[in-house]
């Protein structure tokens, strides 16, 4: 398929996890229902099994289906990751090498996310789009080489470093910023919240319907637009530490309350940046953020009760 035409026919990975369950909807609202096969290692009813890990399933799938597009969701996460180094390796790399195989050999458009935890504590506090990449992760380390394989496959390869997603239809997958979706619930049914990092944490984070929104506008941007961020383009959403959002649930919860008990997600949010200059997403596809941390917390809250 020439690079930067419409799809015809998506297939995405990791399809039942935190942003595969919104990105799936939204793709089938933007292109229609029998347009999109969503996939993942785990089943579930209208979602096609697949491993990543399996490259001759993939292969077939992409071969007899006819796939024009393919949005790479499976991963590990950066907890996760670091509790199974080398299953998180496996996975994150080895099962987007076998998506690139498939693609390239098939002529599909491939998105693949990279995060945040691609920086590391040498990293600015307001993280540039070009410094030095050395995370103290797996995880990170697996988005550092993802970034490099976009730019290196030879096919139309796409990704942003989504910051911390806040989402209210599917829960967050094994994160470190995942605290910052289990407040909401918590704050609802417990009325306590007992956070896994320091109040003075501050993190880049955004709003699902930011980052859903982000990856539609990047997939619709003609090729010859992008440049040598292509691989994995800053986002900003907003920045706020945990304190922060606890005192935003507040104005809905006035007897919400929270305690604070770092553990070892600590190490992984101190070393990764407070914020992001998303200044060539902006200039290269207008790229704009809509929800700051009121507006997320407001929607949350809203959409959970
Ligand atoms: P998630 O953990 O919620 O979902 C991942 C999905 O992948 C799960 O449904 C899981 O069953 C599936 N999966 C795991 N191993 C698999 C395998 N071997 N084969 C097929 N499927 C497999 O994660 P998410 O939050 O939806 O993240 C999706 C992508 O976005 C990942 O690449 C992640 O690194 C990236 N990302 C997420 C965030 C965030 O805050 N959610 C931030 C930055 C980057
Ligand atoms: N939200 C993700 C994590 O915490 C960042 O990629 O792992």
């Amino acid at each position: 398929m020439p690079m930067g035409t419409v799809p015809k026919l998506i297939l995405v990975t990791g399809a039942l996890g935190q942003i595969g369950t919104e990105l799936v909807e939204a793709l089938q609202d933007k292109y229609g229902k029998e347009s999109v096969i969503p996939t993942d290692v785990r089943e579930a009813n209208g979602c096609t099994q697949l491993d990543v890990m399996d490259a001759e399933g993939i292969e077939n799938l992409v071969r007899s289906k006819g796939i024009t597009d393919i949005y790479h969701l499976a991963a590990l996460l950066s907890a996760t990751g670091e509790k199974n180094p080398d299953l998180c390796w496996s996975v994150n790399v080895d099962g987007l090498v076998n998506v690139i195989s498939a693609a390239k050999k098939y002529g599909c458009r491939v998105f693949s996310p990279s995060s945040i935890a691609v920086f590391g504590p040498d990293c600015p506090k307001h993280a540039p789009q070009v410094t030095g990449l050395n995370p103290t992760t797996v995880y990170g380390k697996t988005k550092v080489v993802g970034e490099h394989l976009a730019m290196s496959s030879g096919i139309d390869m796409r990704g942003l470093r989504y910051p911390g997603l806040i989402s209210w239809k599917a829960p967050a997958g094994g994160g470190t910023t995942d605290y910052a979706v289990e407040i909401f619930h918590a704050a609802l049914s417990e009325g306590h919240y007992n956070c896994f990092v320091r109040e003075d944490t501050r993190l880049p984070m955004m709003y699902m319907d930011d980052a859903i929104r982000a990856t539609l506008e990047l997939m619709d941007t003609p090729f010859d637009s992008l440049g040598t961020s292509r691989g994995g383009y800053n986002i900003a959403g907003c920045s706020f530490t945990a304190g922060e959002l606890v005192k935003s649930i507040q104005r809905h919860i006035p007897e919400f309350t929270c305690s604070f008990e770092p553990d070892v997600r600590q190490n992984y949010a101190d070393s990764w940046p407070d914020s992001i200059e998303d200044d060539v997403a902006r200039k290269e596809w207008g790229w704009i953020s809509k929800f700051d941390l009121d507006k997320i917390v407001d929607e949350m809250i809203d959409n959970l009760q």
